[in-house]
């Protein structure tokens, strides 16, 4: 398997892979923008019932949690951002990345890839290393329906030099199947999954999708450090609450922590 077997993303095929949902998403596809987040963020698409998808084959600015950059090589990652927009007077969609984190790892099981687990709060692993992370961010819905950018970065085939950071190593999706993987139908199921959960999620909130994520819970019962701006919490992690805020099991009780600028690791 080398580079050149890697196959481009089609639009076309993305539809295809949509079949009758297809008319629920449009599509841009683009060869370069600064990150399909705030590509969305900033040219804000009209409120026309369906989800505003921008995917690009390279980002110049690709944005990650907590302030880091999400690198960029062709043809190593899909990289795309979907507008979801939920009734007025929603509440803030607090387990939105959990949710999409999940859309992931059931995407991933359905091409196939063992060893699938969501570290909180929006991390995809497999075999515990990285595979795709997610920056969901929200619009200011003064006036507006309420909106949420959901990017998600999915390593395809990482470049053999390329040197990303992260504390138990990353991998790709080639390593993951042993192939080459294809973009459109990744993308095409994805979005399925996506819809599917967040229409769950907007009907009955991440109570219902609880369960699912626990299943998946790359640190259940483990212990574990929660990284803070201003402090640092030891426990054990047991799970995930109704809201999708992370317990933790310290030796002062339950405490409930809150996805924020906050970084979760191994004790
Ligand atoms: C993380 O792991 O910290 C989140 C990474 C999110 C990367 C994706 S790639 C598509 C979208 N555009 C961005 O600039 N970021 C997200």
């Amino acid at each position: 398997m080398d580079r050149s077997d890697y196959q481009a993303l089609d639009t076309g095929a993305v539809l295809a892979e949509l079949g009758d949902l297809a008319s629920a998403f449009s599509l841009v596809h683009l060869a370069e923008c600064d990150s399909t987040n705030t590509r969305l963020l900033t040219d804000l698409p009209p409120d026309d019932g369906r989800v505003h998808v921008v995917a690009a084959d390279v980002q110049t600015s690709g944005r990650g949690r907590r302030g880091r950059v999400w690198q960029s090589w062709p043809g190593a990652s899909l990289t795309f951002s979907a507008l979801w927009r939920f009734a007025p007077g929603s509440p803030v969609p607090a387990g939105l990345s959990l949710v999409a984190g999940l859309a992931v790892a059931r995407t991933l099981e359905e091409l196939g890839v063992e060893g699938v687990q969501l570290k909180w709060p929006n991390d995809v692993l497999v075999h515990g290393c990285k595979l795709a992370g997610i920056l969901v961010e929200l619009t200011p819905g003064r006036g507006r329906t309420p909106a949420a950018v959901v990017g998600i970065g999915i390593n395809l085939q990482l470049p053999p030099d390329a040197s990303v950071a992260y504390p138990t190593g990353v991998t790709d999706l080639a390593t993951a199947l042993g192939r080459a993987p294809d973009a459109s139908r990744l993308l095409g199921l994805l979005l399925v999954q996506l819809h599917r959960l967040f229409d769950v999620y907007s009907a009955a909130g991440f109570a219902a999708l609880r369960g699912a994520w626990q299943q998946r819970n790359a640190f259940a019962d483990l212990p574990v450090y929660i990284l803070g701006e201003v402090e640092t919490l030891a426990g054990t992690c047991a799970g995930v609450d109704d809201d999708g805020a992370l317990l933790l099991r310290t030796a002062d009780g339950l405490r409930r922590v809150l996805s924020g600028e906050v970084s979760l690791r191994l004790a």
